[in-house]
């Protein structure tokens, strides 16, 4: 009797997983394309933070495109990479933590990700791979952050 509880609950149980997945996929895959929706961002939590994740996605794959850049020596895909997270860290949807420290961690993401765009400008391989890790060090800082006051509220 036990046991077939328990095998029910786990079936229960994914059976959520993947629902939650064939809702969040499609409706994601949806907010980067359509700016209707973005302008809906404020009013409904549930789209809003699905729009934030789509956009810390976006963040991920300029930040890979700087580890390439960096692996190849490839200036210009650092500074692309670099240009993307900075036009980024302006975007309403970074500033998304009512916290007053929160700005300073994201004043403290785009120093690094400045430091990384002057270093590919000048060539200086060394210094782009310093500010790439001092910029990874900041996204994990700024979650770090973002953990404990979600935890408190
Ligand atoms: C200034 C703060 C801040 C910085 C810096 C930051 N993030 Fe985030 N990130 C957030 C917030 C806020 C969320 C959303 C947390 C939530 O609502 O669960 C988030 C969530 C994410 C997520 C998860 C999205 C999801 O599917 O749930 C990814 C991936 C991510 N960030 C990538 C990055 C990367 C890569 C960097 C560095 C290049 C970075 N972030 C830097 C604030 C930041």
């Amino acid at each position: 009797m036990f046991r077939h509880f328990r095998s029910l609950l786990v079936a229960g149980g994914l059976l959520i997983v993947a629902l939650s997945w064939l809702t969040v996929v499609p409706s994601k895959a949806k907010d980067e394309t359509d700016p209707v929706q973005k302008t809906e961002t404020k009013v409904k939590p549930g789209i809003k933070k699905l729009a934030i994740k789509a956009f810390m996605h976006k963040k991920l794959a300029s930040s890979q495109e700087i580890l390439e850049g960096l692996a190849m020596e490839d200036f210009d895909l650092i500074e692309k990479g670099a240009k993307q997270l900075k036009v980024m860290s302006l975007a309403a949807e970074f500033m998304v933590v009512d916290d007053p420290l929160y700005p300073h961690h994201a004043d403290q993401f785009r120093r690094t990700v400045a430091k990384i765009e002057k270093a590919a400008e000048e060539q200086r391989l060394d210094g782009a791979t310093l500010g790439f890790v001092e910029m990874t060090m900041s996204c994990v800082e700024c979650h770090k952050f973002v953990r404990t006051i979600m935890i408190a509220k």
